[in-house]
């Protein structure tokens, strides 16, 4: 598939996807959604379009090519950190406007958690959760980097954020494809589940010998609102994930909610980071 720069890029930064998440799931204690949607916001046509590529074009053959592209990790292999600073050149050339690199994004996460006083795990889970946005940088589409997940291979659910563009996407379409369960048992468990592709699936395999298992569910599922805020998958959970799902539900507020005005010092922070990936991940990881 070629795509033109606006289907690759419709957004002018990342950040535009995770602003919009804010608008749709404001802190409660803040301004009420509806006051939001009257809110003049010109970020929201290019988010509009950002999730019609993406509904139209992740479909479940889509997903499969592109597991078996990446979960090869084959591009390159790099200490975590290194990783991190990769990810930051990302913003640095994408958005002169950008108020928070990646980095920064990260270690507001991880330090909230931390303030909270939560397992040092917890943490690391912070600081790592949007490291998988590196495919970005490999020529990946936005649309198949960020955005909402959901699962591929059954009927897409109306309670996904801009429904109505699934229309577009062939397995609509597709008997195999376009039912309740589709290609799955009912209650089967989300490790059955393929879901749809981004940043969240490939940290999940890059992780996945290596974290404590409620880490590995926040980050294999902390963009599916569809489940964690929206309930629409019920049919698919099983017991395990219900259970699961608690931590993700734990930690979906510090994703969204931690942004502060106040930006870490990274160089201060580094050392503790450090540390604490050397107890968990091995000293290089392959992307
Ligand atoms: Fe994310
Ligand atoms: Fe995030």
């Amino acid at each position: 598939m070629a795509f033109t720069e606006t289907e690759r890029n419709p957004l002018s930064s990342l950040e535009q996807w995770e602003d919009d998440l804010l608008v749709r799931y404001p802190e409660p204690e803040h301004k009420a959604k509806e006051e939001y949607r009257n809110y003049d916001n010109p970020g929201r046509d290019t988010v509009r379009e950002f999730y019609r590529l993406n509904h139209t074009y992740q479909t479940y053959d889509f997903v499969q090519q592109k597991r078996a592209e990446f979960l090869k990790f084959d591009k390159k292999e790099i200490p975590v950190w290194g990783a991190m600073e990769f990810l930051n050149t990302l913003v640095d050339d994408s958005d002169p406007d950008i108020e928070l690199d990646q980095l920064q994004h990260l270690l507001q996460t991880a330090e909230a958690i931390r303030a909270d006083g939560h397992p040092d795990w917890f943490v690391l889970t912070g600081f790592l959760h949007d490291m998988g946005k590196v495919l970005c940088l490999f020529g990946e589409p936005q649309w198949a980097v960020v955005g909402d997940t959901f699962p591929v291979g059954c009927a897409h659910s109306d309670r996904i954020v801009y429904p109505e563009f699934f229309q577009n996407n062939p397995d609509s379409k597709d008997k195999r494809y376009n039912t309740k369960y589709g290609v799955y048992e009912p209650n089967c468990g989300l490790r059955n589940v393929t879901m749809s592709w981004g940043h969240d699936e490939y940290l999940y395999h890059i992780t996945k010998d290596h974290l404590p298992e409620p880490a590995l569910y926040m980050i294999r599922y902390h963009s599916f609102y569809a489940q964690h805020r929206e309930n629409a998958y019920d049919h698919l959970m099983d017991d395990h994930d219900r259970e699961m799902f608690k931590w993700v539900n734990k930690f979906n507020p510090y994703d969204l909610y931690s942004k502060s005005p106040v930006t870490p010092v990274v160089s201060e922070l580094k050392p503790y980071y450090e540390d604490l990936i050397a107890k968990y991940l091995p000293a290089t990881i392959r992307l």
